[in-house]
């Protein structure tokens, strides 16, 4: 039975004292879905939120990491730091970073080979832009997103990884894919996990949604069956907003 998680992506939002209103808010408003909590603040304040975390059921999760073990990367950090603040679940493969960090599917490949020889959970993002869907070629570029950065792994493997498909022109926009339209994806991603793998590894992935997730769609998008939660960005940074998207599971 796959679980399912509803991730807030803080992106480059709160410094120490919002980080920690933010955490406060979430803790007092009461969970009744059986959704597993993921917070993944910058990193300055991931260690904060460890501690403010502990002894609850949310998790906390790195928005990146490096793809080496240790070495001279200026500015870089490694999954043996995060592991060691307590941070066991990476993001990897978000749009923003693939865009405007220039990061491949070569170098995505390394870094999650790095995170599960680490023993680290990944929440890795893909998802079209809105020329691909417009040209009909959406399933094409995901099939591609997924296969050439993920189905090198063994079986064994997919227990670490979680999908978040986060289609490009939905993401910040304030536009969202219509139900139908992420049903019909996730479906999608689900067959070709199976075609590859095969059915306990399709039907124990959890595949979230994310792109414009809001109190007032969350609902409706997560009723489809193949809809397993949603990584929120601008939504995370309101408890009581995050907090709603996680009771609609
Ligand atoms: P928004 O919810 O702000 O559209 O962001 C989605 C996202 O990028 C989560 O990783």
């Amino acid at each position: 039975m796959r679980k399912k998680i509803v991730a807030g992506n803080w992106k480059m939002n709160n410094d120490l004292s919002e980080t920690q209103d933010l955490i406060s808010g979430i803790k007092s408003i009461t969970k009744n879905s059986d959704a597993q909590i993921i917070i993944a603040p910058p990193y300055t304040n991931l260690y904060s939120a460890f501690q403010a975390l502990k002894g609850s059921e949310i998790e906390v999760a790195a928005q990146n990491m490096h793809q080496s073990e240790n070495g001279a990367f200026t500015g870089e950090i490694s999954a043996k730091m995060l592991k060691s603040i307590g941070v066991n679940t990476v993001i990897l493969g978000h749009s923003e970073r693939r865009a405007y960090c220039g990061e491949d599917e070569v170098l995505l490949t390394e870094k999650v080979n790095t995170a599960l020889e680490n023993d680290m959970k990944i929440i890795f993002c893909f998802g079209e832009e809105l020329k691909d869907r417009n040209y009909n070629e959406h399933f094409e570029v995901v099939n591609k997103q997924i296969s050439n950065t993920l189905f090198h792994l063994e079986k064994g493997a997919w227990s670490n990884i979680i999908l978040a498909y986060e289609p490009v022109w939905a993401i910040g926009t304030g536009e969202t894919a219509t139900p139908d339209q992420a049903q019909e994806m996730h479906e999608f991603i689900r067959k070709i996990i199976r075609e590859e793998y095969d059915e306990t590894t399709a039907d124990d992935l959890t595949i979230l949604y994310g792109g414009s997730v809001k109190p007032g769609n969350a609902k409706e998008i997560f009723s489809n069956p193949d809809v397993d939660g949603g990584l929120i960005g601008g939504a995370s940074l309101n408890a009581d907003d995050f907090m709603a998207i996680v009771n609609a599971i």
